[in-house]
């Protein structure tokens, strides 16, 4: 197993399309690092450079303290599992998971025990005569994690490995991971734009904007103390509410009401709040126009709008009483409040 660093990534392809600035980062050995952000933001580049399948414009790479940057992809000993398995059609699934090892010359024997033992602790043992067309989507990305952890690389990649699945098999072999995780105690780098995912699988969570990095912490950081308004809309879900808010003396002006503050200047800010912080309360100051209420069985989701305007979501207990048209009212508490610089970079205050 081993180390990761980048040292000022950057990667611009063609003449002008930068993916990736001056992207650092220390990953520990056994770690699992998740890269999150929208489409298009850098995340698969960043493992292609790593993985030597792109050539960084600048800065460099190193596993294990060595310098790689110029290594060609076969000298990196790492793994990388996609988004649509590439599994050989042909070949069968012991095929699949034995042919990089066969490449490499090993003995019949220690092919044969290497598969067996990985093929056991993914469950997939009674299949390994079937051909991928033979499995359902699940089994087919199972045998590519197979694929991956016979040969005990020193590092794994992981490109949206699961965005194929329904919604039901992505949770299970989230969860799956996570065992494997524990398990092989290997260093891992997974890159998803689903949230969920980097929340539960992540030692830390890297949050990605168009090549740069936002914020390097674990899930938790990230999710209480966001560095930005992007990260802050980012990551939860239902997303942030967000409301133009101003501090005068010592008073919060926001959506129809106020709250007392200290040791903020007085001027424009965006608050932000997550729905789970609107406490719906009969005796609320605030208050806005129900728009939608979505029951989703262990609470409701209230989508409503401010008497400025504003949008808000709510999550709300599912016995609460509640019809589009209504009204509802609210509390907020001021510790729950995030507050952003409204011009520049909307760092948090
Ligand atoms: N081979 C390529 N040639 C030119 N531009 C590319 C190439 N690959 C990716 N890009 C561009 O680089 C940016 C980052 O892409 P990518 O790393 O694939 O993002 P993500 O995986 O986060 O969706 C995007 O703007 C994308 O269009
Ligand atoms: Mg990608």
């Amino acid at each position: 197993m081993a180390s990761v660093r980048f040292e000022a990534v950057s990667k611009i392809y063609g003449s002008d399309s930068r993916a990736l600035s001056e992207f650092s980062l220390d990953v520990e050995d056994g770690e699992f690092v998740v890269l999150v952000g929208p489409s298009g933001c850098g995340k698969s580049t960043t493992l292609r450079v790593l993985a030597g399948l792109e050539e960084a414009t600048s800065g460099r790479v190193f596993i294990h303290n060595k310098d790689i940057t110029d290594e060609t992809p076969s000298k990196r000993d790492i793994a990388m599992v996609f988004q649509n398995y590439a599994l050989y059609p042909h070949m069968t699934v012991f095929d699949n998971m034995a042919f990089s090892l066969r490449m490499r010359k090993l003995s019949k024997e220690k092919i044969n025990s290497a598969v067996t033992e990985t093929s056991d602790i993914l469950g997939i043992s009674e299949y390994l005569h079937r051909k991928p067309k033979e499995l359902s989507g699940g089994q087919r990305q199972r045998v590519a994690l197979g694929r991956a952890i016979v040969r005990h690389p020193k590092v794994f990649l992981f490109d949206e490995p699961l965005s194929n699945l329904d919604a039901k098999l992505r949770v299970q072999m989230r969860n799956e991971l996570a065992r494997l995780h524990t398990q092989l105690k290997a260093t891992m780098i997974y890159v998803t734009h689903d949230q969920a995912e980097a929340m539960t699988l992540g030692d830390r969570i890297v949050v990605l904007r168009d090549g740069v990095i936002q914020q390097v912490a674990p899930p938790l950081e990230v999710y209480n103390n966001p560095c930005n308004k992007f990260v802050a809309g980012f990551i939860g879900s239902p997303s942030m509410n967000f409301f133009k808010s101003e501090v005068s003396g010592h008073k919060l002006m926001i959506i129809n009401g106020s709250l007392d503050i200290s040791g903020v200047a007085d001027g424009r800010y965006t608050a932000g709040i997550r729905p789970e912080d609107i406490l719906v309360t009969k005796q609320g100051q605030f208050t806005c126009t129900v728009e939608v209420v979505e029951t989703l069985g262990n609470e409701k989701v209230v989508l409503g709008v401010t008497v400025g305007g504003e949008q808000i979501t709510a999550r709300c207990r599912p016995d609460i009483d509640i019809h589009p048209g209504g009204e509802l009212r609210f509390e907020i508490d001021m510790n729950r409040i995030h507050l952003f610089e409204v011009d520049g970079i909307e760092k948090k205050i």
